[in-house]
């Protein structure tokens, strides 16, 4: 085996040891890449890397994506434009260095607002907090695969609004005319239940909550169906809690998990630079999901 790996709960995530992400071998990468089909997101622990490692890592899964539309658009470190800065820092100047803030994340999956999201996206620990922002995953295969009968009968061959208005952090995306109302929001239509192109296996796609809307219901029994939905798949039983350490690096599968972040002491600094991968195609449709 060119890597070694450790599972960090039984539905989600594996911390891969023993890798220097500044120097991967052929074997090693082709390995992290079976390795991410399978988990649907991966550690390293204890590394050192500049953003030009960051890039040339992340280069190694796809083309790199755009940085999403924040609430205070779209901020980067000074000549890299493809990194993007997650952080509660304001600069000398009074202005936040990156976005979020230090409020909770909501449960989502980036950019799912998108008709083509990325399909991946990584985050790498500058500074951290000493408690709280902990990031959750949770996996949308084991959603699936355990999916309820009355609630998979009630969505299968149902799409799902996904909105753009509003990021995780309840902010209004940067130029965006707010609206709570679903058929005017601003995003992409999606299949409720989709195939993993690499694994094949069923997911569970629900993007966001907010302005969220299942096709072919009205508007209130859409949301109970929703709120239901939501609370199934992100029952502590598929989750992954992770505590960040200083020089972890987190890339996690947008399509089969979904994440969040707890709350943290704005007078402590969190900062995260972060990138994310191109998706090649659009969510695919489970067609025999009902069955
Ligand atoms: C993200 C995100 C959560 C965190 O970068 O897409 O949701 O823990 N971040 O900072
Ligand atoms: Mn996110």
């Amino acid at each position: 085996m060119a890597i070694s790996t450790r599972e960090l709960t039984p539905v989600v995530g594996a911390e891969i040891l023993d890798v220097d992400l500044r120097k991967v071998s052929a074997p090693a990468r082709q390995a992290i890449h079976a390795s991410f089909a399978r988990y649907g997101a991966l550690l390293f622990r204890d590394q050192t890397i500049s953003d030009d490692d960051l890039l040339d890592f992340s280069r190694g899964l796809g083309d790199l994506d755009p940085p999403p539309n924040q609430e205070n658009g779209r901020l980067s470190p000074a000549g890299y434009p493809d990194i993007y800065v997650v952080s509660n820092v304001l600069d000398t100047a009074g202005a936040p260095i990156g976005a979020l803030g230090s409020g909770e994340a909501v449960w989502h999956t980036d950019m799912s607002y998108l008709d083509v999201p990325p399909f991946a996206s990584m985050l790498y620990a500058l500074e951290i907090p000493d408690t709280g922002g902990n990031t959750w995953l949770c996996s949308m295969v084991e959603a699936a695969r355990q999916l309820p009968d009355h609630l998979r009968k009630a969505i299968a061959g149902r799409r799902i609004k996904h909105d753009g208005t509003y990021n995780s952090g309840g902010f209004l995306r940067k130029g965006v005319t707010p609206t709570d109302d679903p058929h005017k929001a601003p995003g992409a239509w999606h299949p409720s239940l989709c195939v993993h192109p690499e694994t094949g296996e069923a997911m569970l796609y629900l993007g966001r909550r907010r302005n969220s809307y299942i096709e072919g219901y009205d508007a209130d029994r859409s949301s109970k169906l929703l709120d239901e939905l939501w609370a199934y798949a992100t029952q502590p039983k598929f989750c992954y809690e992770h505590h960040w350490r200083v020089g972890d690096l987190l890339l996690w599968d947008n399509r089969s998990t979904m994440h969040r972040r707890d709350p943290f002491d704005n007078s402590m600094r969190r900062v995260m630079h972060r990138t994310q991968i191109k998706g090649k195609s659009a969510p695919i449709p489970a067609m025999h999901a009902a069955a």
